[in-house]
């Protein structure tokens, strides 16, 4: 490959551990990323609207597997946003491992997380037609984007399924400002049940985050999920107007930078 990306780095030590992997279990889950200093992490968001070339051209990059999966969508938007944002993926992880984008296999944990063995830690999530994908040398990492939009039954929906404290953060606030924390909350809670690869199999209720906007420690307390909120950084991200975004990954320094090419328009 001629133009070498900058974020290509030594396969070598990178890995995205799942339910599988046995650096993931919760006796050595500090263990092979409890590395000194801060880790970067890229992130790119785009849009998954695309002309009909792009389209084709992101269909050429799936697995027989993934265009059962977009074929399987009743809707023609929501075959187009899978189709795209798969593609986009294919496309960063393939230059991070310098390969080509159709070339990489995928493997799923327990509860569906992708990840490629050997390969860098990445995750991608969408909402509308807004993507992001977030990836890194290694670490468990975890990635969550929302369309601000109106939620009926928002504090019904706070009282059951958040955190008592989350919730009260929500009563405490009317208007814009509480449909903002909520997005704040879900987003890092999602983020994090992402980065563990569980999702939301596991109650969010019994773990909690900080609603202020800048912090980057948002995990208060992990409950059952016994994870030692010293070592995540755990935070909102900039992201499109009208959305709310989240990071998580299990080391407390981060370095964010851009992705530094745009894999809607490859
Ligand atoms: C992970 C989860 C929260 C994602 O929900 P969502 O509303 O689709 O959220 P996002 O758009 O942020 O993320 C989707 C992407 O995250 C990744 N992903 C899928 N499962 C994941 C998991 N368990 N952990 C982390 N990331 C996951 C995929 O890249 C997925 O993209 P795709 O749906 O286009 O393949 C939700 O699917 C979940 O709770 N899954 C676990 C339980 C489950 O349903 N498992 C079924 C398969 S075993």
């Amino acid at each position: 490959m001629t133009d070498a990306p900058k974020i290509r780095e030594p396969a070598r030590a990178a890995r995205t551990p799942s339910r599988h992997d046995p650096e993931s279990s919760p006796g050595s889950r500090h263990g092979p990323h409890a590395i000194a200093g801060p880790a970067t992490v890229h992130i790119w968001e785009g849009s998954l609207l695309a002309s009909a070339p792009a389209r084709r051209a992101a269909r050429s990059l799936l697995s027989n597997r993934e265009k059962d999966r977009a074929d399987r969508f009743v809707h023609q938007r929501h075959r187009r946003r899978y189709t795209v944002a798969q593609a986009c993926l294919r496309r960063v992880v393939g230059r991070f491992l310098d390969i080509r984008p159709e070339a990489v296999r995928f493997r799923f944990g327990a509860f569906g997380k992708p990840f490629v063995p050997g390969g860098p830690a990445f995750n991608q999530s969408h909402s509308g037609e807004r993507i992001m994908i977030a990836v890194a040398r290694g670490g468990r990492l975890g990635i969550d984007v929302e369309e601000i939009r109106p939620v009926p039954l928002m504090l019904r929906i706070a009282r059951r399924r958040l955190a008592p404290d989350e919730a009260r953060a929500l009563l405490a606030a009317g208007g814009e400002e509480r449909t903002a924390r909520f997005f704040r909350i879900w987003t890092r809670k999602e983020a994090f049940l992402k980065a563990l690869g569980v999702g939301l199999t596991h109650p969010l209720r019994n773990f909690s985050v900080d609603i202020a906007p800048d912090t980057t420690r948002a995990l208060i307390d992990a409950g059952d999920l016994r994870e030692d909120p010293d070592r995540w950084f755990l935070g909102s991200v900039p992201s499109a107007a009208g959305t709310a975004a989240a990071l998580a990954l299990d080391r407390p320094g981060v370095r964010l930078r851009p992705l530094d090419f745009d894999p809607a328009q490859r």
